[in-house]
């Protein structure tokens, strides 16, 4: 985001920001990353009206780490209750323990290692943390950041789809966290998220992102981001890890249905309820004499693009050595190569289950 748009951000933050207890009048004051941790805890299943109440009851009782510490899950509880998730409440008074015996005296870690190392703290939380706390420039990315970069960039894919989804959701928000204002870019975000960007409704003529969200330029804010059913598309399918006598793995190039351009394992669309015995599918690679067992070694989940995959594991033994290939789309792989030959992730899923075999 440019320096232009960040400034809007800030701007319309200070004007608008609601009062809340866990935010300082004073918006550009450092806050206790103990108040952070818990606020930011009860905010990600809940909503910020209900937390309301909770935080400030919470803080009452348990000030600090110290005396949450101190607490019976009992009691811990009670102060949750009609929260829900209770696992939050339960890893919050293991972790407040954990930090009460470390060294740094009843002090949260001013770093993502150690924060993420603590129970129930995972990137979101410590990300709140480093910034909001510390004022480290350390990103976050919540729903209402998914929502609004969707938009902002018209991205019409999930950060759940893929590795590389994720990492392009999280490059947008590290991007707008390398400031020494991140942890006000990070509020205003949600802030924003919350009160204009709204999942329904966005009311896109009172954003401060207006001139340059591509989705409210073209009027189509409503449409990002893509619903789950609209971009995730089953897949399931069969992989063959096909060994020769001479225990080498075929590996085969072009005609699947991904990995287009290198080599892969072998495998195809097929129902959920495969059939015992060879694929007739099979049959394209290895001549149904020469095998000598079929056996289904695993199943495995995986995603590429916008594909969630499943897919058993077919390990097809030859009786014989592996023929000669008949053309440059077949390679036959020693066993022992085989996890430095076949790169994917798709392939080594596969072939883990040829180890334990
Ligand atoms: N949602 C979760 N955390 C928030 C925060 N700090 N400000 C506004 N909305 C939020």
């Amino acid at each position: 985001m440019d320096a232009q748009s960040l400034k809007k951000l800030r701007e319309w933050f200070k004007k608008n920001s609601a009062e809340l207890p866990w935010r300082p009048i004073d918006l550009d004051a450092p806050r206790d990353p103990y108040a952070v941790w818990i606020s930011e805890t009860m905010l990600q299943q809940t909503q910020v009206s209900t937390v309301r109440d909770y935080f400030t009851r919470w803080m009452k009782r348990f000030p600090d780490i110290e005396t949450l510490a101190k607490a019976s899950e009992e009691e811990v509880f009670k102060y949750w209750q009609g929260l829900g998730y209770y696992s939050r409440a339960r890893n919050i008074l293991k972790t407040a323990n954990v930090v009460r015996n470390s060294t740094r005296k009843a002090t949260l870690p001013d770093n993502h290692k150690e924060l993420e190392a603590l129970p129930g703290i995972g990137a979101y939380t410590a990300g709140a943390i480093l910034s909001l706390a510390y004022h480290q420039r350390e990103a976050i990315l919540d729903g209402n950041l998914v929502r609004i970069f969707s938009r902002l960039y018209a991205l019409d894919f999930l950060p759940t789809e893929s590795k590389v989804a994720l990492k392009i959701y999280w490059d947008y928000a590290r991007e707008i966290a390398d400031s020494s204002k991140a942890y006000m870019h990070n509020e205003a975000l949600m802030e924003l998220g919350r009160t204009v960007c709204k999942v329904k409704n966005p009311d896109c003529a009172n954003c401060p992102l207006h001139s340059s969200c591509r989705a409210a330029l073209e009027k189509r804010a409503t449409e990002f981001p893509p619903s789950k059913k609209h971009t995730q598309k089953d897949w399931h399918g069969t992989v063959l890890v096909i060994e020769s006598a001479d225990h080498k793995i075929l590996a085969v190039h072009g005609g699947q249905k991904f990995f287009k351009n290198q080599f892969t394992l072998p495998h195809f669309e097929s129902p959920r309820s495969a059939t015992a015995g060879l694929p007739s599918q099979a049959e394209r690679y290895v001549d149904a004499d020469m095998v000598q067992s079929v056996e289904n070694i695993g199943k495995f989940r995986h995603s590429i693009t916008v594909h969630k995959m499943e897919c058993d594991v077919l390990y097809i033994r030859l009786s014989g050595k592996a023929p000669a290939p008949t053309s440059s789309e077949i390679k036959w792989v020693r066993r022992g190569q085989a996890l430095d030959f076949f790169a994917s992730n798709f392939c080594l899923k596969a072939l883990s289950f040829l180890k334990k075999n």
